[in-house]
């Protein structure tokens, strides 16, 4: 087989900024340790995030012209309702600045203290905008899901004899929904298995709890599905996606990732009385109904970038161009998330620097020492983001610690993706000289935005432990 190559060519270019190695040392004390205070122009390479970091398309910039403005009534609003209820097939279609806004209207309305949402894993936001309602988000990923290591198609699937026992333990009428993120972002960007949202729902609908899909990467989970699940490889990405929000009551979508856009989000739902109360809030939170908080050209982008995301030539060079950074990391012998996820390469950062213990963050030092060492910004999916305290101040760890290698869509080359794994299994050569972190300072809720952090021991985060005193190790 050929390469695959990017199924587009490059119209418009932006500089990126190289930086020394001593100018970094500066740039990442100034930024307490922690890339989201860093600044794009002393950043090489970004992998923070693929959130609202696409290349748009020369039709999605034509239709950013065409975009109509009015503030109710929009043309741009109802091309984008028609392309959202086309794939969804769900009446009530309300757009949103972004994910959380969704988020927040609809958990404020669905929420409440004592109840229960259940989920395959809540991404950040979701779960904060959950347990600002004082409801509990609860986490039941399948077991093959947890271990970093072991391949397998499906490791998003919710674990549903974990979820038919919490039913059963907590009562249906405590628990009013049951999220599905797909792909799971938090843990790995694995894919759901069209089986296992099929018989999610079954349980769900025995029980009167709404089943709700947090859809910002579904096209790249019905592109998994096309691959991996028997019965899909002659269907279209689309009849895929149709299929899997057919079984779900609601869905919240983030339009900055599987829609290419800049900004923007959508709440889609079936139920009328449902769809009032979100309509009602969102008039006082986000904007009127046909526009959301967005501008008429944004809802314009999203609608062209929805069809585009859909394409297969597009979906089969993502997911080549995430495996292929994973693929030379592994043949290295660097522990990554098994197999790669669709939007992200997660490195298992505990088994990447086993010296360092979880409340010293390995995840946060090796997110450090790849900006020190290439200019390359990363995301820490571990203790940092998720870890909890008891009651003494003890450190609960997350389940994994994840550093997150996401990749902005359309937007680097291959030999962009060549120098990040150069910078990586160079750092891997010299893993033995990084050291933990500790928090210096933090807020209470989505702590890894803001925390500032600061070297274990001494100055330099990466040290040479040999000259180290025996007790400071
Ligand atoms: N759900 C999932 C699975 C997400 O990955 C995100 C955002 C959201 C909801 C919230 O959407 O940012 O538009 O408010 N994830 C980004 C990330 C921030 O970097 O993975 P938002």
């Amino acid at each position: 087989m050929k390469t695959i190559i990017e199924p587009f060519r490059i119209k418009t270019v932006e500089p990126i900024y190289f930086t020394t190695r001593a100018e970094r040392e500066e740039v990442i004390k100034n930024a307490f340790y922690n890339p989201f205070f860093i600044r794009s122009k002393d950043i090489l390479i970004d992998l923070l995030t693929d959130s609202g970091t696409s290349a748009m398309s020369s039709e999605q910039w034509a239709g950013m012209m065409r975009g109509d403005e009015t503030y109710a009534g929009s043309t741009s609003f109802f091309h984008f309702e028609e392309t959202v209820k086309r794939i969804t097939s769900m009446p009530h279609i309300i757009p949103t600045h972004q994910g959380r806004a969704s988020e927040k209207i609809f958990f404020s309305i669905i929420g409440g203290p004592g109840k229960y949402i259940v989920s395959n894993t809540l991404f950040d936001t979701t779960r904060a905008n959950i347990e600002i309602c004082e409801t509990e988000g609860v986490d039941l990923l399948c077991d093959e899901g947890k271990i970093p290591a072991v391949p397998s198609d499906f490791k998003g699937n919710i674990n549903l004899n974990a979820l038919k026992e919490f039913i059963q333990q907590k009562g249906a009428s405590n628990i009013p929904v049951c999220v599905l993120t797909v792909t799971n972002n938090s843990g790995g960007g694995q894919p759901v298995s069209m089986q296992n949202i099929r018989e999610t729902s079954k349980i769900c609908r025995a029980n009167g709890i709404l089943l709700v899909i947090d859809a910002c990467r579904f096209a790249e989970n019905a592109y998994f599905i096309k691959l991996r699940e028997p019965g899909y490889a002659n269907k279209s990405v689309e009849e895929i996606a149709r299929e899997m929000f057919s079984y779900a009551d609601a869905s919240t979508m983030s339009a900055k990732k599987d829609a290419f856009a800049n900004i923007g989000g959508f709440l889609a739902l079936h139920d009328e009385a449902l769809a009032v109360k979100c309509r009602n809030l969102l008039v006082v939170t986000e904007g009127f109904p046909t526009y959301g908080g967005l501008a008429g050209r944004d809802l314009e982008a999203i609608a062209i970038g929805l069809n585009e995301v859909m394409e297969e030539p597009y979906l089969q060079y993502r997911i080549r161009s995430t495996a292929y950074l994973s693929a030379k990391l592994s043949e290295a012998g660097i522990p990554v998330m098994q197999p790669p996820g669709g939007h992200a390469v997660y490195i298992d950062a505990k088994a990447f620097l086993p010296h360092i213990p979880v409340d010293q963050y390995p995840g946060q030092s090796l997110v450090c020492a790849l900006y020190l060492e290439g200019g390359i910004r990363s995301c820490e999916i571990g203790s940092l983001m998720f870890g909890k305290y008891d009651d003494n101040g003890k450190l609960i760890p997350a389940q994994m610690e994840l550093v997150r290698l996401a990749i902005p869509r359309r937007v680097y080359t291959q030999s962009h993706i060549d120098y990040v794994a150069e910078v990586i299994l160079e750092l891997f050569e010299k893993r033995e000289s990084i050291q933990g972190m500790r928090i210096k300072e933090e807020a209470p809720i989505l702590r890894h935005f803001t925390a500032k952090l600061l070297p274990y021991y001494g100055e330099n985060l990466l040290v040479n432990y040999e000259n180290m005193a025996e007790g400071n190790r």
